[in-house]
């Protein structure tokens, strides 16, 4: 069963792409068959996230009906498959001729997992997402304006009655401004998938254009993303850090046995 599921905000620059570049990375490395799809038209950037070349036809041209959803697939280097969004502009008047989920029906069966990132706000492009999905999973970050976000995302979601698996909190720092994770998931009503500190690494592995599960395995952000990764699957595709080993080995430390 190919499962469809769009990473969806409200606001932007939370870490939807970064959020939906690594949960699609660390599927395909464990094993999955996986492809991600930008359904960011007109301010793509999903291909940057790995590298790839911009030039080559997009999924725009596909919703154009000018080819085929096979014809826009492209390969990483570490071998998932991407989609890029990118307009192209001599093409920008174009009418959009096909909807996205129709464009999809080709790629049913083939797929474990179909990973969507739906563009910032909640305009068409938005709804074009959550249309052509059946499950969601929110990415914010734990402030306000974020949070506030998150909820309109979310409501718009329930109109399409997709299946919400959680919220994903990205660029928590832990400090005191940060709001209370305990409170988002009430306040949104939605399981906590997982916390994503705000980490150095992820703008390495930008710079780097290799997600950061890949490029920096053993950093805070890619175990935690694994540990999302698992409760998204329902499988534990990665073993889990045991969470007391930090505490043991501070207790070891003062006990004066490390
Ligand atoms: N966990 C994180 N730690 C540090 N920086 C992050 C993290 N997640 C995202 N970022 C940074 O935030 C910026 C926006 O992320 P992006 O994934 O493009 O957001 P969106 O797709 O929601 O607009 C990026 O420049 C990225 O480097
Ligand atoms: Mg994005």
């Amino acid at each position: 069963m190919t499962r469809i599921i769009t990473f969806l905000s409200g606001k932007g620059g939370v870490g939807k792409t970064t959020i939906s570049s690594n949960v699609a990375e660390a599927l395909h490395e464990a094993g999955k068959k996986v492809i991600i799809i930008d359904a960011n038209i007109t301010t793509p950037n999903l291909s940057l996230h790995y590298g790839l070349d911009e030039k080559g036809p997009s999924l725009h041209d596909v919703l154009n009906g000018k080819v085929k959803i096979n014809d826009v697939i492209y390969k990483t280097h570490t071998g998932l498959m991407v989609i890029p969004g990118g307009l192209s502009f001599n093409n920008l008047k174009a009418k959009i001729k096909k909807t996205l989920s129709k464009s999809l029906i080709d790629l049913i069966g083939k797929f474990d997992y179909i990973i969507i990132d739906a563009s910032a706000g909640l305009g068409r492009e938005t709804e074009m997402a959550i249309k052509a999905s059946d499950e969601m999973v929110i990415v914010t970050n734990p402030e306000l304006p974020a949070v506030t976000d998150a909820l309109k995302a979310k409501k718009m979601a329930e109109e399409y009655r997709v299946s919400l698996l959680g919220v994903v909190l990205n660029k928590a720092t832990g400090l005191d401004f940060d709001l209370d994770s305990e409170n988002i998931s009430e306040f949104l009503e939605l399981p906590l998938l997982g916390i994503v500190p705000h980490d150095i690494n992820v703008r390495r592995s930008i710079k780097d254009r290799i997600p950061v599960v890949a490029s920096y395995p053993d950093s805070k952000s890619s175990k935690a993303i694994k540990a999302i990764v698992n409760r998204i699957a329902g499988e534990e595709l990665f073993i889990p850090d045991k969470p007391d080993k930090g505490f043991f080995k501070w207790f070891k430390t003062i006990l004066g046995l490390k």
